[in-house]
């Protein structure tokens, strides 16, 4: 269970986030409900913008919004001094609605539209990550219609393999993402940026993979990364003013995997700052600008979703399931992943995890599942479960499948909670609907 001061269990024996009782606040907001910690998010960012700052120097938290994409996020993420990276004109647009100044963002996709890059550089947005090798001409070309210059920063595939799950790995050789340093290939798109008039080449970009525990694979790509700007400068003269080293941190869903303050997460930065720094010395590399891209780390473990209990089905010697009237609508990841996640029947929170249960969802799916087999209390129709964890890629991964309604989403401050996300209508589902003529 991942509780902490501003997560915890209160005198009535129910669960507490960021001072408010969470069966209050399905009575107030109703359920399905994503709830936000308010003071964890802000904790967790100044510590690892404040790490940065101490131990590498001249750098910058990117928030990576394809977490948990909403304006309340960036206008607090940008007030905290955070930068944050989007991957489409939705979230550049989400972005600037929030308050997120146009140059604090960093554009990433392995196929970004020319209409998202027309967006991108009307709007002024600050770096642009080169991710084919025909975006240089389709930027330049853009840049110029609007007689600006752009800065942009490739993004390497530096080979480096994440101990993580799978489909989370993102930087092997057969990625989707990136250029390979060995093939060649980042050497070639990297000389060609030069005879663009409307490009800045401000430097590279990596990202790992995700959910990752093992530091040394950060360390190994800071080794690749600090090689790589060595032989650009002694090959060819060019230098890098700007190194992104993406995300990926790894955070609390179960038991099995470690259980970090906001403070500890630091560590990650500390580790960073630490081997890069050790390795732009031995090679002798001016410090470039360090950007870093944390998403599932800043905001994952501020977030719980809170549901009610409708159906116990307990199949004699085989399962226990308690239906809950969320699912995969509005938490994909198991369906996706298999991903696990640790609960609480957030209204019993003080009684014994007697119960092994399947926690299965309300869409006409098998496996519309939030987690399985897992320790809960007793529980019954009208019971409160709390997921832990659920602040990333759940609301930004849901969808309305089966007609269902996508959930509201609260941020709590100081006990007083209000919508980050507000309720969907009906109207809403069918807002975009039309009949076409020829069916009336
Ligand atoms: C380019 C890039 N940066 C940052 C992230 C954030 O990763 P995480 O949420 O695991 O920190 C991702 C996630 O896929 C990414 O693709």
């Amino acid at each position: 269970m991942n509780l902490r001061d501003t997560l915890k269990i209160n005198e009535e024996g129910h669960l507490e986030i960021g001072g408010a009782d969470t069966v209050d606040l399905c009575k107030k907001f109703g359920t399905p409900l994503y709830a936000l910690d308010y003071a964890y998010i802000k904790k967790t960012a100044l510590s690892f913008a404040d790490t940065i700052k101490r131990k590498y120097g001249d750098g910058a938290v990117a928030y990576a919004s394809k977490a948990f994409s909403a304006t309340a996020l960036y206008k607090l993420f940008s007030g905290l001094g955070l930068y944050s990276d989007v991957v489409s004109k939705g979230e550049i647009y989400t972005a600037l609605k929030g308050g997120m100044p146009a140059d604090s963002l960093v554009m990433h996709g392995n196929n970004k539209q020319e209409y998202e890059i027309d967006y991108a550089v009307s709007e002024g947005v600050g770096y642009i990550v080169i991710d084919g090798m025909d975006e240089p001409g389709i930027i330049d070309a853009i840049a110029k219609k609007y007689d600006k210059l752009q800065k942009v920063l490739v993004r390497l595939n530096p080979g480096v393999e994440a101990h993580t799950h799978h489909f989370t790995q993102t930087a092997r050789e057969d990625s989707k993402f990136g250029f390979s340093i060995k093939s060649g290939a980042a050497d070639e798109l990297i000389k060609s940026l030069f005879s663009y008039k409307n490009l800045i080449f401000s430097g590279l970009h990596c990202h790992i993979g995700s959910q990752i525990f093992d530091r040394e694979a950060f360390g190994l790509a800071n080794a690749v990364m600090t090689d790589y700007i060595k032989k650009l400068r002694d090959s060819y003269g060019i230098t890098v003013d700007v190194l992104n080293l993406g995300g990926g941190f790894g955070v609390h869903y179960t038991d099995k995997d470690p259980l970090y303050t906001a403070e500890d997460y630091a560590g990650y930065v500390d580790f960073i700052a630490e081997t890069l720094t050790a390795n732009l010395l031995k090679k002798d590399i001016k410090k470039p600008f360090l950007i870093i891209e944390p998403g599932r780390s800043l905001i994952a473990e501020a977030g719980i979703t809170l549901y009610t209990v409708g159906t116990v089905k307990d199949i004699k010697g085989i399962k226990k399931y308690y239906a809950i009237d969320g699912g995969m609508f509005e938490n994909p990841r198991y369906a996706l992943y298999r991903s696990e996640y640790s609960a609480i029947i957030a209204n019993k929170a003080r009684e014994e995890f007697s119960e092994t249960v399947t926690l299965t969802g309300k869409c006409c799916e098998s496996g519309d599942m939030i987690a399985e087999g897992i320790k809960l209390q007793k529980a019954q129709r009208g019971d409160v479960v709390a997921v832990f964890s659920t602040g990333a890629y759940n609301y930004s991964m849901s969808s309305h499948y089966n007609g269902n309604l996508t959930p509201p989403a609260v941020m709590i401050k100081d006990g007083e909670a209000d919508y980050i996300i507000k309720p969907e209508s009906c109207e809403d589902l069918i807002r975009n609907n039309n009949i076409p003529d020829f069916l009336n």
